[in-house]
């Protein structure tokens, strides 16, 4: 089974004062904290192992909120990025973590909404790397992906001026137990970082990199800016409205995917505060002991 990795990195800096105090990975995203989008893409995909990579800053803040994951039936491990060196430097830094298994890494303001059947075939495969592509308005703010006739990957930018296509690679990556050697090859780019697209470029050039374009029936949202976060916020609060569940609860994924049992879960409602998400998760508990359909993500 693979490890997964998020990075909840950055300072933030585009979300100014917001992210003065509060790390941005824990700003609201309606009614959850950002990073428990991720975590439930992570969690629907059967990752159980999990490392959360951030600054000494708000490394605390997300292990006070998280803790060591066992409520969700998985482990939470920690780990400092004490400059941001870039997203590929997660796995020098996850080293020891990852080990001879292959990782996934998940970007910490990314949030997917839809069938994750792409994700769990990725996460299947057993040589090589995968990366995703979806169409957006505005490829500039991305990596880029261009497509040969034969649909096959044939070129990767980080953040082209002048983008040869839309489909940007999104915040969510699967590699094999080449990672963390090919990541010591790497050298940082301009802007000084090690940057996944030239990981990805390492992969492409061995013929490795399988690159599957999500279909636009998916949301992958960002929340990078202050209208992306609105936006997204919104997006969480027309769909929880509308079907009366929640996207994203992670005591709830953890029961479905059965990594908690009804008992485990009870437990930990009664530690929670009276309101809305404890009533939430009491009738999820309630429906999980009848034979309705149970929906999962
Ligand atoms: C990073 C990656 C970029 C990717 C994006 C997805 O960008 O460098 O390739 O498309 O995440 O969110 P950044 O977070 O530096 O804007």
């Amino acid at each position: 089974m693979k490890k997964a990795i998020i990075l909840a990195g950055g300072a933030g800096s585009r979300l100014f004062p917001l992210t003065k105090i509060v790390c941005k990975q824990l700003l609201p995203v309606y009614d959850k904290p950002m990073i428990c989008y991720p975590l439930a893409t992570l969690m629907l995909g059967g990752l159980r192992e999990v490392l959360i990579i951030s600054t000494p800053k708000d490394c605390p803040m997300l292990r006070d909120y998280l803790g060591d994951g066992s409520q969700f039936g998985i482990r939470i491990d920690y780990a400092e990025q004490a400059k941001p060196n870039g997203i590929a430097e997660a796995f020098l830094i996850g080293e020891k973590f990852i080990g001879k298994s292959g990782a996934c890494l998940i970007l910490g303001d990314n949030i997917f909404y839809g069938k994750l059947d792409f994700f769990r075939d990725a996460l299947a495969l057993e040589k090589g790397a995968c990366v995703f592509a979806y169409q957006v308005r505005d490829p500039e703010r991305y990596g880029v992906v261009e497509f040969g006739s034969d649909g096959r990957a044939i070129s990767l930018e980080e953040k082209p001026k002048h983008p040869k296509t839309h489909f940007a690679v999104p915040g969510l990556y699967v590699y094999d137990e080449q990672v963390v050697d090919l990541c010591k090859t790497l050298k940082p780019s301009g802007r000084g970082e090690l940057e996944i697209t030239d990981l990805n470029l390492l992969y492409l050039k061995k013929n490795q990199l399988h690159v599957k374009a999500l279909s636009r029936g998916m949301a992958w949202l960002d929340t990078g800016t202050q209208t992306s976060l609105l936006e997204a916020g919104n997006y969480i609060a027309t769909i929880e409205h509308r079907q009366g569940l929640k996207v994203a609860c992670l005591e709830e994924i953890a029961l479905r995917m059965k990594f908690i049992t009804r008992n485990e879960l009870e437990r930990t409602i009664d530690k929670l505060p009276k309101g809305e998400y404890r009533e939430y998760l009491r009738l999820v508990c309630q429906e999980d002991s009848t034979a309705a359909p149970k929906p999962v993500g």
